[in-house]
């Protein structure tokens, strides 16, 4: 894999071009597993037409000479309200993986959200990086992995966790049918892998195998190979476990449902992350810009205090603007980081991270908008 110069990053000028340069360097199965989305991919397309559907009635006449995109989340001072969602496996876009990721988020001072299959270990990535660190969970067909995940998380000084709630089983996406997902040698699930014990007397590939997979209905890709990493019996007992059985504050990620996200907050929960997985789990879930505003004031009306974050199709500074405007304390990206990271590797990752702040601040300060607690409702419902 070549590495572009600094030059050639700097000419991508925005999260579209950065895809463009990913699209031709990662291989097939790669590409396939990072852009696809379940079924039709109807979810996936819906989650960036819909906020392009939301017009940003902008303010004039406002002193914006200073324009700050600082904002506060789970007691973290953010340089702007954007975390980097948790996406599985960095290695199949660069050999530096999560660690670049990681580093670039440092050097932006932008939370990262660590993948409980993620293809670095937790502790590796906590090491080489300022940014706060999040652990992203599953609680799957062997509860003793999750419990030795969230310790580790609590060892590691994460600053909190998103337990994944929209994954009983893994979605059917036809394009790791197609290009033959699988873990290509030296790359693999190692936060599952290691540290926890095996059940008694299965085999690494027997606790894995295809079995599992089958029997919880998919066919092949990532529900093949790792049909155990998640569970169907998962229910709000467990959230409310978790919630009870660890000091790190627990957001519930994958919620699109008003009275989930309410239930959600009375088990426990920091706050919520409305998510349909960007539109890789269930096909025909509302986009994320549709399901947000009533999510969020289930949220603000059951504790004022909890924490609302939303992903999906955030591309540019101004769905940055509309996510804040209806209802979310910060967003988070998930594909542009894969995107930025197989075009250049840290730099890569770094590149749209300051694209994507820039612009948020461009945004702000064209909307009237001199620090995020003006990006207010009435920027989407002008009286
Ligand atoms: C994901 N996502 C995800 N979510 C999660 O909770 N755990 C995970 O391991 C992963 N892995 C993953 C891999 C890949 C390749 C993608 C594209 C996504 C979902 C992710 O956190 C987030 O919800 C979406 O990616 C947000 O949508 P955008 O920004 O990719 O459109
Ligand atoms: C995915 C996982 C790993 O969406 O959450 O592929």
């Amino acid at each position: 894999m070549n590495e572009p110069e600094l030059s050639e990053l700097s000419e991508l000028l925005d999260l579209e071009d950065v895809e463009r340069v990913a699209a031709g360097r990662l291989d097939e199965m790669a590409l396939g597993y990072y852009a696809g989305g379940s079924g039709e991919e109807r979810t996936l397309r819906n989650n960036r037409a819909a906020w392009a559907e939301l017009d940003v009635w902008y303010r004039t006449l406002v002193d914006v000479s200073s324009c700050s995109t600082t904002t506060s989340v789970l007691g973290l001072d953010l340089p702007a309200p954007v975390l980097v969602a948790p996406t599985a496996l960095h290695r199949l876009a660069h050999p530096d993986g999560e660690l670049a990721t990681a580093r670039a988020c440092s050097g932006a001072g932008i939370p990262i959200v660590v993948s409980s299959l993620a293809s670095t270990l937790l502790e590796d990535i906590c090491a080489v990086t300022d940014a706060p660190v999040l652990m992203q969970l599953y609680i799957g067909q062997r509860p003793e992995v999750s419990e030795a995940l969230v310790a580790r998380a609590e060892a590691a000084g994460c600053a909190g966790i998103q337990l994944t709630v929209d994954t009983p089983v893994w979605g059917e996406r036809h394009r790791e049918h197609r290009t033959g997902f699988h873990l290509p040698e030296g790359v693999d699930v190692v936060n599952l892998r290691r540290h926890a014990p095996e059940p008694a007397g299965a085999a690494d590939g027997a606790a894995d195998g295809a079995a599992d997979g089958a029997s919880d209905g998919a066919s092949g890709g990532i529900g093949e190979i790792l049909g155990w990493a998640v569970s169907p019996s998962v229910t709000w007992d467990d959230l409310a476990r978790l919630c009870g059985s660890t000091s790190l504050p627990v957001l519930t990620k994958g919620v699109c449902r008003p009275d989930d996200a309410r239930r959600a907050i009375e088990a426990g929960a920091a706050g919520v992350v409305v998510s349909n997985h960007g539109g890789r789990q269930l096909d025909g879930a509302p986009a994320t810009a549709v399901s947000l505003g009533p999510v969020a004031s289930a949220v603000r009306s059951a504790d004022p205090g909890a924490i609302i974050l939303v992903d999906g199709g955030i591309r540019a500074g101004v769905d940055v603007l509309r996510a804040l405007a209806l209802g979310a304390h910060a967003v988070q990206i998930g594909r542009p980081v894969l995107w930025g990271l197989a075009a250049g590797g840290q730099d890569g990752v770094r590149r749209v991270l300051d694209l994507l702040i820039a612009d948020v601040r461009r945004c702000m300060t064209l909307a009237g908008c001199p620090t995020v607690g003006d990006v207010t409702a009435e920027l989407l419902a002008p009286d």
